[in-house]
């Protein structure tokens, strides 16, 4: 049976292997799926090491991602622009190959939500890994991309990197204060330590989609701050979790699973 297996650290919380099961399941691949703990001081001898002995392809997750960008041999071309690698396959000549499936991962599950068209207006809030992840499939999409961020020098670089890419532009938080997009997307870590990013609620109204990256059992802060402003229409990020997953498993075994199945049975599980 072939051998799969995410790494991070920590890793005990990782959904990865019941999503691909349950992929290999609806799809009728077999394959055995499992959690590495890699050491932070070790994390390339492990991940070369799990190639050695067989392993066909990983996951890559916090905070390893930026570093297997490195152990590759190879990269997409989409994971040459993030600067980072969630997906290693072993290619027949045994080097590795590193893809991001993050950004088409939240793309699939906009478009599951019907939140997103070609030419939607959307404001993303934030400028870390999470924003340079998902900036190329949504602006080959045809987007039309505005860029916010706590600290706007990211902003710039980001904008300086992308422009050329699609339609993007940046600002300052402070200035976006009316309600002039389709869909708004939270990239920032704010909900890590419970807060929500600053900004204008004039933004809001009851036509914006809102969608944040990350997901909790309850609802996010940045959702329940948006649903206290008119907006009805929200989502969190497993949805984009199970969106990637379903990327790595089309790269490794060439079919691209349903989502929806999948993340139904994950939102019972974490919501109860
Ligand atoms: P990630 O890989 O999750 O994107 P990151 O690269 O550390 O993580 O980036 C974190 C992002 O969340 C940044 O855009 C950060 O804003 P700054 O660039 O100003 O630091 C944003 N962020 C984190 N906590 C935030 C908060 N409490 N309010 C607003 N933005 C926050």
């Amino acid at each position: 049976m072939e051998m799969f297996a995410v790494f991070g650290n920590p890793i005990q919380h990782s959904k990865s292997p019941v999503i691909h099961k349950m992929f290999a399941e609806q799809t009728g691949v077999s394959l055995e799926y499992e959690k590495v703990l890699a050491p932070i001081e070790g994390f390339e001898q492990s991940l070369i090491g799990f190639f050695s002995q067989g392993g066909k392809g990983a996951n890559i997750t916090l905070p390893f991602k930026e570093r297997a960008f490195q152990a590759v041999s190879e990269l997409t071309a989409r994971a040459q622009v993030c600067g980072a690698v969630n997906t290693v396959m072993k290619l027949d000549d045994n080097r590795l190959l590193g893809d991001n499936t993050d950004g088409m991962g939240l793309l699939l599950d906009l478009q599951r939500l019907k939140f997103v068209h070609p030419n939607s207006r959307i404001l993303m809030i934030g400028a870390g890994g999470a924003t340079r992840g998902a900036l190329l499939p949504l602006l080959e999409y045809g987007c039309d991309i505005t860029l916010t961020n706590r600290t706007f020098s990211k902003v710039e670089l980001l904008v300086n990197e992308f422009s050329a890419l699609g339609k993007m532009c940046g600002k300052e938080i402070s200035q976006i204060v009316s309600a002039d997009f389709d869909l708004i997307i939270n990239a920032t870590s704010s909900g890590v330590s419970g807060e929500v990013p600053a900004i204008n609620p004039n933004v809001f109204s009851d036509q914006v989609a809102c969608y944040d990256m990350f997901y909790q059992s309850s609802l996010t802060p940045f959702l329940e701050f948006v649903t206290q402003h008119q907006v009805t229409k929200i989502a969190d990020g497993l949805g984009m979790l199970v969106g990637q997953a379903a990327f790595s498993f089309k790269l490794w075994h060439g079919i691209l699973p349903e989502i929806t199945p999948v993340l139904s049975a994950l939102y019972k599980e974490l919501k109860g």
